[in-house]
């Protein structure tokens, strides 16, 4: 459970400097908590992410049987239910994570049970139709009111299929791709655009065979989960904010030890560097299929410059996209955001919150439904911020509070606790007030 509703002021800063390790990556950490649940042995973790949203992935797993350990040290420890989940009379409460909705309902596509999955007001709001579609073409029934949670699932056996996902979405992806592994016959799933692949690194790391061309991904059916250790990389999307917060800084030194830098998510390196940010890559190293190194990021003493952000980039940098538009006015030339429609179905309308407050901040703003156009050049004032109970809007306003003239409060900062607890006290830490 969240803390009660907080505000939290933010004043400007003079400088961002420090070395950070942050806790594990939230997609990640659901992945091989919701496949530990399903596996043969016991699975154990390391660096699992400290956010709500993974305890619900958790939660999640402890009704369905598996027997999930938290150990003092920040072990994880998930006893697999060896291919049966037990039934479950109390509904599966999601929380706040489409992650864990989406993701559960392909894992529980083969249960001969009826499972309820809920969550709180902003995840009920959701949609739900584009997992209930592939899942139910496979064979398991699927109910949702109006297209949202609650969703009700009655699983059994089911046949595989060859899937297209309508928008690009790692969790309709890997909805598909945890179904299958439990289907009779080979599924594949096809995307326009190459979304985040932690689901395929982490079947092979649980010991599944996964085939991947450049656009499809395939998994036969029957193959056992055997429980892994492994160690969580830092969360990048935890990362951008202060990667964010130290590119307007000059002067600024931040260096992240440990972080995840999966291609398919370590997006926002290039488009700071196309901004004119230094980013210093050290210690590649893979570990559990997932590339981890150190970061070092020092903002130019020139300034950011600006830049446009479309098509599959877009997709790639989806949960970025607050925070860079939420810098945009501190640029010499402006972003431009495009073909990022899906902003407006995330933990809340992204677009509309990043706009209006942009506003109450004094900035210019030109919205549109697929987008945002923020204009460089403008200087921002401190602010009432509505979050939304967003956790990305609020951490987003923290960070462009930094600049601005006076002080910001950010109402429902607690919303942080949802993928990243630590944030404020982090904060604190790096910031030179
Ligand atoms: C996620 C995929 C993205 C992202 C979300 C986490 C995942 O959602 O926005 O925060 O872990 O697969 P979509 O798959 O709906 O785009």
């Amino acid at each position: 459970m969240l803390e009660t509703k907080t505000e939290r002021i933010v004043t400007p800063a003079r400088n961002v400097l420090g070395s950070l390790r942050l806790p594990g990556d939230k997609s990640i950490s659901h992945r091989y908590a919701l496949l530990g649940a399903l596996a043969h042995g016991t699975t154990r973790l390391t660096n699992f992410s400290t956010g709500a949203d993974c305890a619900s992935s958790l939660d999640c797993a402890a009704a369905l049987g598996a027997k999930v350990t938290r150990k003092e040290d920040g072990v994880i420890e998930i006893a697999g239910t060896n291919g049966s989940f037990h039934p479950s009379d109390a509904p599966l409460d999601c929380g706040n994570s489409g992650s864990t909705m989406r993701m559960l309902t392909g894992l529980l596509a083969a249960a001969p049970h009826t499972y309820t999955l809920i969550g709180d007001a902003s995840l009920s709001r959701r949609p739900m139709e584009r997992v209930r579609k592939p899942i139910s073409q496979m064979g398991a029934e699927i109910a949702l009111v109006d297209g949202h949670a609650p969703l009700t699932i009655k699983g059994g056996k089911i046949k595989a299929i060859d899937y297209t996902t309508p928008v690009p979405s790692a969790q309709i992806k890997s909805a598909v791709l945890f179904a299958g592994l439990q289907a009779e016959g080979t599924t594949t799933v096809r995307e326009s655009v190459r979304t985040r692949d932690h689901s395929e690194l982490a079947l092979r790391g649980f010991g599944v065979h996964v085939d991947r061309t450049t656009d499809s991904v395939s998994i036969a059916g029957g193959q056992q989960l055997q429980a892994i250790e492994a160690a969580v990389p830092g969360d990048i999307s935890s990362a951008a904010f202060f990667l964010c917060a130290a590119a307007l800084f000059p002067g600024s030194n931040l260096v992240f030890d440990s972080l995840g830098l999966n291609p398919t998510r370590a997006t926002l390196l290039d488009v700071l560097t196309a901004l004119g940010v230094h980013i210093g890559v050290l210690n590649l190293e893979e570990k559990s299929g997932e590339l981890v190194g150190t970061v070092q990021v020092n903002a130019p003493a020139s300034g950011l410059t600006g830049t446009t952000v479309s098509g599959s980039l877009a997709a790639q940098l989806i949960d970025e996209l607050p925070v860079l538009a939420a810098i945009a006015p501190y640029t010499q030339n402006g972003i431009r955001i495009r073909d990022a429609k899906e902003l407006r179905v995330k933990e809340s309308d992204r677009i509309a919150l990043v706009a209006k407050n942009l506003r109450a901040m004094g900035a210019e703003v030109e919205e549109f439904e697929d987008g945002l156009d923020v204009p460089g050049g403008q200087q921002l004032r401190g602010a009432e911020i509505d979050s939304g109970h967003d956790h990305r809007i609020a951490m987003a306003f923290s960070v462009a509070a930094l600049r601005a003239a006076g002080d910001t409060v950010i109402h429902g900062a607690e919303s942080a606790a949802i993928s990243f607890p630590e944030f404020y006290d982090l904060l604190d830490q790096v910031t030179e007030r």
